[in-house]
């Protein structure tokens, strides 16, 4: 370490990364000198071939992904053995790009940490092979990461958060509310009885044609909707949040995509279109589906908390919620939450949105969270299998539903 401080020195504000770089230039490997901890993450769950390197202090040495969003746009939705063979063909690639960023040798990591649930079984596959032979060749531990305690965790990387905190994520693929007690401690609060609401979001948009909209032929739907919400009048459109009576923390999104999707059917025989032209009115729906998605997730929120008050498994008055997920991104979902957080005397934190959507980092760094509690660490990898469904935790939504908490309402003047 006195090493380490000293040749810090010489520079005038060291980065990490450029004393590793001034160290090796004496052939010092910082890995093996200073013991410090460096875990190859690789994720390719879903969409998104990504791989990083990331240090025990947070420090991202490298990074590298592959996005198949513009591929999986035009054909309209995901196609898993198309996201598996575009995983293959790019995977190599961006590990190697994730290694060489970093300037470290791979002989250095610590560990490689790899998503194994849950997600696509066919891009699963990809990852979890790839990195079994490379732990082979290395001879390094594996740490099978869960996609959801990943995204969870990733605050812990940008900012000073203690547990237990609140998280709520939300993507294409899981809508959850969860209790985050320690590295691989969650305890389930509530979850999406169907589909997530990024998914919604994405059927929406693909509805209302959004792909030819000359302002979001390259966004994702989400992005589209809250892109194209801003030019809208949500009242226009009067859509009420889903589970208004059931006083749990489960979410809904699939009757709400129903009733938009018979809106925009009326919609079109008003205006005398064809399905594939977009509406006049198309800028007012996704105002009103982006509002009232924000209202659903933040009254299941709010209950969330007040639960976890009620029964002090969170602190009264320091309490802090971490929303993640790619439907995190959207600010007046953020909002809504803000408005729940101001009421409750909580904390709101986000990641940065290159952190909230699928990533590398988040995985390497779950590998340093697990490394540093010495949890789920193998050396020996036989009968290591992927798995599509996982859940996260110990699953209390039960018991959650049946306290029955009454949220007091709030006005949602966004
Ligand atoms: O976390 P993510 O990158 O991948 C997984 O689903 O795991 O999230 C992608 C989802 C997509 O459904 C996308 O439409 C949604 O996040 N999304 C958004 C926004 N940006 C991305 N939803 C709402 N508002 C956004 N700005
Ligand atoms: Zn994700």
């Amino acid at each position: 370490m006195l090493i380490l401080n000293k040749t810090a020195r010489v520079f005038s504000k060291p980065s990490k990364r450029k004393v590793y770089e001034f160290l090796r230039s004496f052939n010092i490997y910082p890995g093996t000198l200073f013991l410090h901890k460096l875990v190859l993450g690789i994720e390719t769950s879903c969409d998104d071939t990504a791989a990083a390197v990331v240090d025990e202090t947070g420090n991202v040495l490298g990074e590298a992904i592959h996005s198949q969003t513009e591929v999986h746009l035009k054909t309209g939705g995901i196609i898993p053995p198309v996201a598996q063979q575009l995983h293959r063909e790019h995977i190599q690639r961006i590990v190697q790009e994730a290694l060489s960023v970093s300037r470290i040798s791979p002989s250095e990591l610590s560990a490689i940490a790899t998503t194994i649930k849950p997600g696509l079984a066919l891009s699963l596959g990809v990852g979890l092979s790839f990195s079994l032979e490379l732990i082979n060749q290395l001879k390094k531990p594996f740490i099978p990461i869960h996609h959801m305690e990943a995204h969870a965790l990733t605050i812990r990387l940008t900012n000073k958060v203690e547990f237990p905190f609140l998280v709520l994520l939300i993507s294409g693929g899981h809508c959850l509310l969860a209790l985050v007690r320690g590295v691989s401690d969650f305890l389930l609060l509530g979850k999406s009885l169907d589909i997530a609401p990024g998914d919604m979001l994405d059927k929406v948009a693909r509805r209302l044609s959004l792909i030819r909209h000359p302002e979001c032929s390259t966004m994702s739907g989400g992005k589209a909707i809250e892109h194209l919400a801003k030019q809208g009048n949500r009242f226009h459109f009067d859509l009420k949040p889903p589970m208004q009576r059931a006083k749990n923390c489960d979410f809904s999104f699939s009757g709400l995509q129903h009733v938009i999707d018979k809106t925009i059917m009326q919609k079109e025989k008003e205006e005398g279109i064809e399905k594939g032209q977009i509406l006049s009115s198309a800028a007012d729906i996704a105002a009103a589906v982006q509002h009232t998605t924000a209202c659903h997730l933040a009254k299941r929120t709010h209950r969330a908390i007040l639960f976890c008050k009620q029964r002090n498994l969170l602190s009264q008055s320091n309490a802090v919620l971490v929303v993640s997920g790619g439907v995190a991104s959207n600010l007046h979902i953020r909002k809504a939450l803000e408005i729940v957080t101001n009421a409750t005397q909580c904390t709101l934190l986000c990641p940065p949105p290159r952190l909230c959507t699928d990533n590398g980092i988040m995985i390497a760094w779950n590998g340093i969270e697990r490394l540093r509690a010495g949890l789920g660490i193998l050396h020996n990898v036989e009968g290591i299998r992927y798995e599509p469904k996982c859940p996260l935790g110990v699953d209390i939504s039960k018991e959650v539903g049946e306290a029955a908490i009454k949220v007091p309402q709030l006005k949602m003047k966004i």
